[in-house]
């Protein structure tokens, strides 16, 4: 069901409009359905946004974590550390993988991985470090690429959420050895289904993740590895051709709505409110997240005044029961990423919200906690 038709303000609107209806039935119709003419075309105008030598789509974004994984050489059981805040598709794409997932904390204020405690984690068995720029808001990469660099260890961006975020004048994503992105339909850019782009300026690992993609094809009938069947349909890179040219403005829209909401927000004592874009740090605002004193009782509030919440995420990824029933986590191994969980809450956020909209969410915020108290 579409959202638009139960709350009167969603979470995420997806756009699907009629250039790119046009664009989806052309490829139908006139390219081949699996890598067409839309796909090559389309990994080329992303390498272009994003500032990176090789783009290259894949079926989802956590396909483009996996096949990154594998083509950085990562062996059976070698650790890859990573935040236990995040979507589980992260930790999922190391254990397809072969490898193990190593759970570090998160910064407070970021929601991102903390670089100090990263540190504390590297072994022997360490291979790659695998920060995500949760909700669009750009890991500390300065200090990741340094630990990694004094470590002799692999890079890989989790940028599934971050479409066109920069941190340093970089687009996130090229930064490390390899960065990932999601074109899932809630996403700053969509292929209007499941899709993603691994990005990076190595020829090897581009190389590698074409052929992974794939079926391991060296030649038409000559398979030199074992692969998978990962690639993009021709008809969704048709419509991220189309998407793409649109995110600057739709990004823009977001951080537009964020400082608003910061704004007409800052009074409230009861919430912790998003970072701001800095000089040198620009988030794309994926999701907006705040963190709010009585978060259920606000969100049923909210969610009976026709706004749709979310929580991203209830459970930090060790406490899944699938990750607690594998490693034996108890809760308590990271503080501060279950702080976070029992307490975020994501409000609408999307190009399309309105200043109407985002006062009306602010005035039910203020009144829940007027009533309350
Ligand atoms: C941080 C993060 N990593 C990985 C993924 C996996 O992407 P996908 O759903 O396209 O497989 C997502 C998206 O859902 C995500 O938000």
């Amino acid at each position: 069901m579409n959202p638009k038709d139960t709350y009167r303000i969603p979470l995420a609107v997806p756009t699907f409009d009629k250039e790119m209806e046009n664009a989806a039935l052309n490829a139908l119709h006139n390219e081949r359905f699996v890598l067409g003419e839309d796909v090559y075309k389309f990994e080329e105008e992303f390498a272009k946004y994003v500032g990176a030598k090789y783009a290259v789509s894949t079926n989802s974004g956590t396909a483009a974590l996996h096949l990154s994984l594998l083509a950085l050489g990562i062996k059976s059981q070698e650790h890859v550390i990573t935040t236990s805040f995040s979507f589980i598709a992260t930790a999922n794409a190391i254990l397809h993988a072969n490898a193990t997932p190593v759970f570090s904390d998160i910064n407070i204020k970021t929601y991102n991985i903390d670089p100090s405690k990263i540190r504390q984690s590297i072994t022997k068995h360490t291979k790659v470090i695998l920060p995500v720029h949760l909700y669009g808001y750009p890991c500390d990469m300065q200090q990741i690429m340094s630990i990694a660099k004094d470590a002799k260890v692999k890079v890989l961006e989790d940028a599934c959420q971050a479409h066109g975020a920069e941190y340093n004048g970089l687009k996130v994503g090229t930064i490390g050895d390899v960065g990932c992105f999601s074109f899932y339909p809630s996403k700053n850019m969509t292929v209007c289904g499941d899709g993603g782009m691994i990005v990076t300026n190595n020829e090897e690992i581009a190389r590698m993740v074409i052929k992974l993609r794939d079926c391991g094809r060296k030649t038409k009938y000559e398979h030199d590895i074992i692969g998978y069947t990962a690639r993009l349909n021709t008809l969704n890179a048709a419509i991220g051709r189309i998407q793409l040219k649109r995110l600057n403005e739709w990004n823009e829209k977001r951080v537009r709505n964020a400082l608003l909401y910061n704004k007409l927000l800052s009074d409230l004592d009861e919430i912790v409110l998003p970072l701001a874009p800095k000089k040198l740090v620009k988030p794309v605002y994926h999701l907006y997240v705040i963190r709010a004193r009585n978060r259920d009782k606000l969100k049923e509030h909210l969610e009976n005044n026709g706004i749709q919440c979310g929580v991203h995420y209830p459970l930090p990824i060790h406490l899944q029961p699938v990750y607690k029933k594998l490693f034996r986590f108890k809760g308590g191994e990271y503080p501060i990423s279950e702080l976070v969980s029992q307490t975020c809450l994501s409000l609408p956020m999307h190009p399309s919200l309105t200043k109407d909209d985002i006062t009306y969410v602010c005035e039910k915020i203020h009144e829940f906690y007027e009533e309350a108290g």
